[in-house]
Parts: structure tokens; C-alpha cells; sequence
């Protein structure tokens, strides 16, 4: 059996993904929709001080970390890196630095190697990594990436080659929201997860209700599948100041109802606005307890499919810009020009860094 899968995994390309984005390093080796490794190094530990991921010190600790996470992915998918096919890196949106390191990495990779490489999208990559967990992603679907940096719907008729922007956050990301508030709350750096588990603890139900943004009015149609989420946190610390004995629990688990009571509500409507029978969700957010809870329940009631990535492929990785990647070459997409360069405001509707030939198409 084991022979059986050995020799069927050998028959696509092999395909190699980078990350650098941020904080991690990542490495990742994909083949025919298989991971078959997927490494991740963090220097997480070296922002937590000052409140907020460091460029210059994320761009030298990807430089520290890259050699070792690329031995670590091939050792752990037996593999050379001789055998390697394609490389996909991610180009943006992210720290220019951070980026820069693993693009020049990637390109001086792929000269030696004589392989194509893709400068891919990290944020869709977000999604395409759903394809290891729930297998290859539908046809049409409506993707939520919730991340950091970003709160976006997306159309996504095709992952490689067609995706529109629905709207977004017009202020911070979800994520951002969490962190922010989370040092509201005196809660360590990064504050997400900590206030998400603050926020599991509370009591319920209690009365404490925070707005929701761009929810009634005038806005609402405007804003039909956008997001704001900074006078949510202007109400909290406003809150906290006029109760300093309000219960922590309580104040958090009320501020993570109104970003996912958001989040989920133009998720669904989307959805169903747009004729897609599947939600899938993707970023470092898609973690939160209360969003899995609420978009299930919601969507559910709606008849609508939810796909969310296991917690180890939510925050950022390798396998994420090595699925993207695996997905272009499957199109049979031309590799990126060889003097593309980062894209820290990369547009969520380009998969990739195209030719400018195969861009204007
Ligand atoms: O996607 P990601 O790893 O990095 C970016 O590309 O931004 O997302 C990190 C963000 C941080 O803001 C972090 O606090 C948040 O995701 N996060 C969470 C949870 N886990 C991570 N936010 C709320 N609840 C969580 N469980
Ligand atoms: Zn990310």
C-alpha cells in the first residue's frame, strides 16, 4: 500500500513553497495535492516585547532561519533539492524586507535549479491551503480571509485565474481589532488568542451588546460586504474607562460577538447574494472559536458548506504559498517574469506576479 502511494505521489510535479511575509519562515513541499512537508520557523519571540512585529528584525531572522526550514522541509518530505519541480514564494502583501529575503532566496533557488517560480499571492493562499484538510476547492465559492491584516470577501471562481473583490475592512483588520483590544484588556502580545480564550470564559448570556460597524443606515447598502471595526474598539476602551470593574470576560466575549456577528452575517449574505453554495475561511483569525462557532451555525441555517483550515494551517506557513503555487502550475500558467520584485499592497484579485503579457490576456 505504502509502495502504492509512493509511486502514485512521484508522478506530479513537485512543487516547493516559501513564506516570509512576516514573522515566519516557512517551507513547504507539495505534490499533486499532497503536503508532504511542511516546516515553519517563528521569530515571534522577538517582537513580543515591543508590542508589534519588528521589519528589520524579521528580515534578519528569515535570513537566519531559511537554510535550516528548506533542510528541515526536504529531510522531512525525503525528498532532494534536485527533485524539486517549481518554487512558488510568496510576493505580497507583506514587509517589503521580509519578503525581499524570500523572494531573492526563491529566485537564486529556482537560477540553480533551472525550475519556474511563481510569485504568488499570500493572502489566496490563505484559502489553497484548504485543499489538504477538505480536499480540492469547489468551483465557485465565496472566501472570508480574515487575518492581521486583512478582513476581506472575496468571489472566487477560480483561485489561479479569477477572483473578485467583494469588499473589506475600510479601517482595521480583524485581527488588528483583537490585538488592540487585547492590550486594552492587558493582554500579552499578540492579543488574539488570548482574548479569544478570555472571551470563551465569560458567562452567558449578559447584556453588554458593543455596534456593529456599517450595520444600519445609509451605510448598510453601501457597505453591503464591507467592514469597520475602529469605532468598536473606541467603544470598548471608552467602556472600560466609565466601568474599570467591568468583568474582562465579559467585556471581551461582547466585543468578539460584534467583529463576528459582522464577520459571519456579510459572510452568509455574500454567499447567498452571489449564488455560491460554499464558504471557505482562511487567515490567522480563522482560529477564533467564536467565528467557526457562529459561521457554522449560521451558515448552517442558510444550507450553506463551511470549509475552515485545521488551527496549524491558519497562521502563516509554507503550505499555503506551496498549494497556491501547485495550483498555477496545475493551469499551466507562465512562471513570473524574472524581475518581479515584493508587492506589500498586492491586489487581492492577482493570484500571482504574470507576465505582463500573460497579465494583459
Ligand atoms: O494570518 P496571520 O498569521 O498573519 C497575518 O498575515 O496577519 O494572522 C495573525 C493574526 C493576529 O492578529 C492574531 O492575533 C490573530 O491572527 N489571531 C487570532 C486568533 N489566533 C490568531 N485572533 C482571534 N482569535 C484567535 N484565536
Ligand atoms: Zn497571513
Amino acid at each position: 500500500m505504502l509502495l502504492c502511494v509512493k509511486s502514485m505521489a512521484s508522478e506530479g510535479p513537485l512543487v516547493l513553497g516559501i513564506e516570509s511575509t512576516c514573522d515566519e519562515t516557512g517551507v513547504a513541499l507539495v505534490r499533486d495535492g499532497v503536503l508532504l512537508a511542511d516546516v515553519t520557523a517563528t521569530s515571534m519571540d522577538q517582537h513580543v516585547r515591543f508590542g508589534g512585529v519588528i521589519p528589520e528584525i524579521a528580515s534578519r531572522a528569515h535570513l537566519q532561519s531559511f537554510p535550516s526550514t528548506l533542510q528541515a522541509a526536504l529531510d522531512k518530505a525525503e525528498v532532494e533539492l534536485g527533485d524539486v519541480d517549481a518554487i512558488a514564494c510568496a510576493a505580497g502583501p507583506g514587509l517589503v524586507g521580509s519578503l525581499t529575503v524570500g523572494i531573492t532566496a526563491a529566485k537564486g533557488l529556482a537560477a540553480a535549479l533551472d525550475v519556474p517560480l511563481y510569485g504568488v499571492n499570500h493572502v489566496l493562499g490563505h484559502l489553497a491551503v484548504d485543499m489538504f484538510e477538505d480536499g480540492p476547492l469547489p468551483e465557485r465559492f465565496i472566501g472570508l480571509v480574515v487575518s492581521g491584516g486583512h478582513s476581506n470577501l472575496l468571489l472566487v471562481e477560480d483561485l489561479a485565474t479569477d477572483v473578485t473583490e467583494l469588499g473589506g475592512t475600510l479601517d482595521d483588520a480583524a485581527g488588528e481589532a483583537f490585538d488592540k483590544v487585547g492590550r486594552l484588556l492587558g493582554l500579552p502580545y499578540p492579543g488574539g488568542p488570548h482574548l479569544d480564550r478570555l472571551a470563551a470564559g465569560a458567562d452567558r448570556p449578559f447584556e453588554l451588546r458593543f455596534p456593529r460597524g456599517l450595520a444600519a443606515g445609509k451605510d448598510k447598502e453601501r457597505y453591503r460586504y464591507d467592514f469597520s471595526f475602529s469605532g468598536l474598539k473606541t467603544a470598548v476602551s471608552r467602556h472600560l474607562r466609565e466601568n474599570p470593574e467591568a468583568p474582562s470576560a465579559e467585556v471581551a466575549a461582547a466585543f468578539s460577538d460584534s467583529i463576528n456577528d459582522s464577520l459571519t452575517a456579510k459572510a452568509v449574505r455574500a454567499a447567498l447574494d452571489q449564488e455560491c453554495e460554499t464558504i471557505v475561511v482562511g487567515g490567522g483569525f480563522a482560529a477564533n472559536s467564536r467565528l467557526r462557532e457562529l459561521l457554522g451555525e449560521r451558515a448552517a441555517r442558510a444550507g450553506l458548506r463551511v470549509r475552515i483550515p485545521p488551527m496549524r494551517y491558519c497562521t502563516d506557513n509554507g503550505a499555503q504559498i506551496a498549494a497556491l503555487g501547485s495550483l498555477l502550475v496545475r493551469a499551466g500558467l507562465p512562471p513570473s517574469p524574472p524581475d518581479f520584485g515584493p508587492d506589500s499592497g498586492m491586489e487581492l484579485s492577482q493570484s500571482y506576479m504574470a507576465p505582463i503579457e500573460a497579465a494583459a490576456d
